[in-house]
């Protein structure tokens, strides 16, 4: 049965999916490292697939921008299609000053702007963090792989274009390793749901050094982001 936002059957979508935020890198995953992969869903052009990896089902899905759209396309996934684990790919721009661009960061747990978690709990926060079997598996792969990997939280902010204000000092200062756009909704809904999630992110920018990955570099960068997610069997 279609959802509103996925006109997929059920059993389309395998039990584990990735998740870039940008549908034709939900493509470009499923055609080079998926076996047999068919589109299984294009509403709104948002792309799904589902193939194999290495013999076991792996599907994509991308999820647009922002925590409303990450948190659209996850409960959809969980409640309607029996999906248990969702492993964001994505960028993030860092914080730190030991950060550079390409490092890969593992966001064990995120904090936010938004409202969505606290409309969840009742005024309240609600500890937003990665599925810990997930996280564990993906750092020993990271560090088997010689990645230079960074392990902490990251803000999910709600604008992209900030005014400018002295919060990023304070969360640099509270160890925050760096700001994207989705994660705190994506773990939210896991924590609803009950199901498992992490997110793999690559620095695509430096926001105190005003650096930034040409194209090119982004794409080698998330290909060696991808094959970290689809290795990470937690
Ligand atoms: N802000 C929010 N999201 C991002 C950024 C950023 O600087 N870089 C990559 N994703």
């Amino acid at each position: 049965m279609p959802t509103p936002h996925i006109s997929a059957q059920p059993g389309d979508f395998a039990e584990r999916v990735l998740m870039p935020g940008d549908p034709l890198r939900a493509k470009f995953i499923a055609e080079r490292f998926l076996e047999r992969p068919r589109q299984v869903t294009a509403v709104r052009n948002m792309l799904g697939f589902t193939g194999e990896f290495r013999g076991k089902p792996v599907s994509v899905l991308g999820h647009g921008m922002g925590i409303p759209s990450v948190s659209i396309y996850a409960t959809e996934l969980v409640k309607f299609y029996g999906v248990r684990s969702l492993v964001r790919v994505g960028s993030c721009g860092a914080l730190r000053p030991d950060i550079a661009l390409r490092d890969v960061i593992i966001a064990q747990a995120a904090g936010t702007d938004s409202n969505v978690n606290r409309t969840r709990c009742h005024g309240y926060d609600l500890p937003a963090v990665a599925d810990f079997d997930l996280l564990r598996a993906c750092v020993d792969v990271a560090r088997a792989r010689a990645l230079r990997v960074h392990v902490g939280t990251v803000w999910s902010s709600d604008l992209f274009y900030a005014p400018p204000s002295p919060l990023f000092d304070r969360l640099e200062s509270l160890g925050v390793l760096a700001v994207e756009m989705e994660v705190a909704g994506l773990y939210g809904v896991a924590a609803e749901y009950h199901c498992r999630a992490l997110a793999i992110l690559t620095v695509s920018d430096h926001l105190r050094r005003e650096e930034a990955l040409s194209s090119d570099e982004r794409e080698r960068s998330f290909e060696t982001m991808v094959e970290l997610a689809l290795a990470t069997e937690g």
